[in-house]
C-alpha cells in the first residue's frame, strides 16, 4: 500500500501567510503540519509516499527532501494548477500503479493516527474507505448522506446539508478510483471533486465503506483551526528545557525551551514552546503559544498564538492573543511623535487594535 499526501492548493483562506509560504509548512507546536501527515502514514506502516506539490513545490521539497529523515521514500508529483483533489489523484496514477493507497490532505491533522483504519481497510478490502466526522458547520465540508449505514450521496460544501457528517481529509482507495477520476467532469468551480469521484464509485456499485470517527481531527485551512491544532498538539508535549532560563524566570506547566534559547525575568505558563535561539526578556508567554526559532520577545505578553521564526515583539502594553505572525514580523511600541499606529502589512492581513 502507498501513501499520497496533497500539498499543493492555493490556501486562499490563510492569506497573507500563503502569499509567501505553503500552508502545509506552517508549524503547529513548532513542527510543520505536513510533517505530522508523513509521520502518521509512516506509523501505519506505509513508507512509499507520493507528495503532490503546486506553486510552493520548491519550499516543500526543501523541507521534506527525499523523506529519508522520516524513514520513508518520497516521490513528488507536480500538479500544474490546483484543479481539485480528484485531479491530484488523476495525475498520481503513474506513481500509484495498481497499488491501494491512503490519500491524506497535507493540511489535515488526525490526532489518534490512522493505524486501525488502515488495518480495517486491509482486512475488509473495500474499493474505497472514507472517514466521516460529525461537525457543527457541514456547509464548509464535503458531506455524506448515509442510508442503512451505506453511502447514498456525497455533496461538496452543500448550502442545505443533508447530514452533519463531514468527509475527513483521509481516504483509502484501490486502483478502481482511477476509473472514477478519469470519468468525472469538473464541477461549477472548475475542480475535479473527490466527492464526485467517490459518488461515481457508489453509483457504479463499488464497495465504498464509511467509517465514522470520534477522535480529534482538524482541517487547518483557516486561522482559528490552525490555533486549535496548535493547542491540541501543545497539550501533548512534555517539559524539556535545553536552553538558558535565569533564576528570576518562572516556568509553570509543560514547557519546551529549545537549545540556545534564552529566557530572562519572564513568566512562561505552558503548554508552550520556545524555539532555538529565541530570546524572551521581561515578558509573559501564556498557554498554547508556539514561538519559533530566532524570535525576540521583549516586555510583552502573548497567549494562544503562533509566532514564526525571526519575529520581534517589543514593549506591547496589551496582551497579544489568538494571533498568527508570519516570519520576520516586527510589532513594537513607538515613541515617535505624532503618536499613531504605523502599519506596513501585506494584502489580506488583519489587524485588530485596542
Ligand atoms: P483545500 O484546503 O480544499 O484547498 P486550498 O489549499 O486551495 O485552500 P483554500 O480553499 O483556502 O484556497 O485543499 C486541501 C488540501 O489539498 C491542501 O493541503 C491543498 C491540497 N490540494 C492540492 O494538492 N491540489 C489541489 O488541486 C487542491 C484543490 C488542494
Amino acid at each position: 500500500m502507498k501513501g499520497l499526501i496533497l500539498s499543493g492548493g492555493t490556501g486562499t483562506r490563510l492569506r497573507p501567510i500563503t502569499f509567501t509560504s505553503a500552508k502545509q509548512l506552517v508549524p503547529v507546536a513548532n513542527k510543520p503540519i505536513l510533517f505530522y501527515a508523513i509521520e502518521t502514514i509512516k506509523n501505519a506502516g506505509i513508507t512509499d509516499i507520493g507528495v503532490v506539490v503546486g506553486d510552493t513545490k520548491e519550499e516543500v521539497k526543501k523541507a521534506v527532501g527525499d523523506g529519508g529523515a522520516f524513514g520513508v521514500k518520497v516521490t513528488y508529483v507536480e500538479q500544474e494548477a490546483p484543479l481539485g483533489l480528484a485531479h491530484a489523484v488523476k495525475i498520481s496514477q503513474d506513481f500509484i500503479g495498481d497499488d491501494s493507497f491512503v490519500m491524506f490532505l497535507g493540511d489535515n491533522l488526525i490526532k489518534d493516527g490512522i493505524n486501525s483504519l488502515i488495518n480495517e481497510f486491509r482486512q475488509n478490502k473495500p474499493n474505497c474507505q472514507i472517514l466521516l466526522a460529525r461537525v457543527a458547520n457541514p456547509q464548509q465540508f464535503g458531506v455524506a448522506e448515509l442510508e442503512d449505514g451505506r453511502i447514498k450521496r456525497l455533496v461538496e460544501k452543500p448550502k442545505e446539508p443533508l447530514s452533519n457528517l463531514a468527509l475527513v481529509g483521509v481516504y483509502m482507495f484501490d486502483k478502481n478510483v482511477f476509473e472514477a477520476v478519469n470519468a468525472i467532469e469538473p464541477s461549477w468551480r472548475g475542480e475535479l471533486e473527490i466527492t464526485d469521484a467517490i459518488q461515481y464509485l457508489v453509483d457504479k456499485g463499488y464497495d465504498v465503506h464509511p467509517h465514522i470517527i470520534s477522535g480529534w481531527w482538524k482541517d487547518t485551512g483557516k486561522l482559528e483551526d490552525m490555533l486549535e491544532a496548535n493547542r491540541i498538539m501543545l497539550e501533548g508535549i512534555e517539559t524539556r528545557i535545553e536552553g538558558f532560563v535565569d533564576e528570576t524566570t518562572k516556568i509553570h506547566g509543560k514547557v519546551i525551551v529549545e537549545k540556545d534559547a534564552e529566557i530572562h525575568d519572564s513568566v512562561i505558563r505552558g503548554p508552550a514552546i520556545i524555539g532555538k535561539r529565541s530570546k524572551i526578556l521581561r515578558s509573559y508567554i501564556g498557554p498554547f503559544t508556539s514561538i519559533h526559532d530566532n524570535a525576540t520577545i521583549t516586555e510583552s505578553e502573548i497567549e494562544h498564538s503562533i509566532i514564526l521564526a525571526e519575529c520581534v515583539i517589543e514593549g506591547i502594553g496589551s496582551r497579544i492573543e489568538d494571533s498568527l505572525l508570519g516570519r520576520n514580523v516586527k510589532v513594537r511600541r513607538s515613541e515617535r511623535k505624532p503618536k499613531a499606529y504605523r502599519l506596513m502589512v501585506g494584502d489580506n492581513s488583519e489587524v485588530e487594535v485596542l
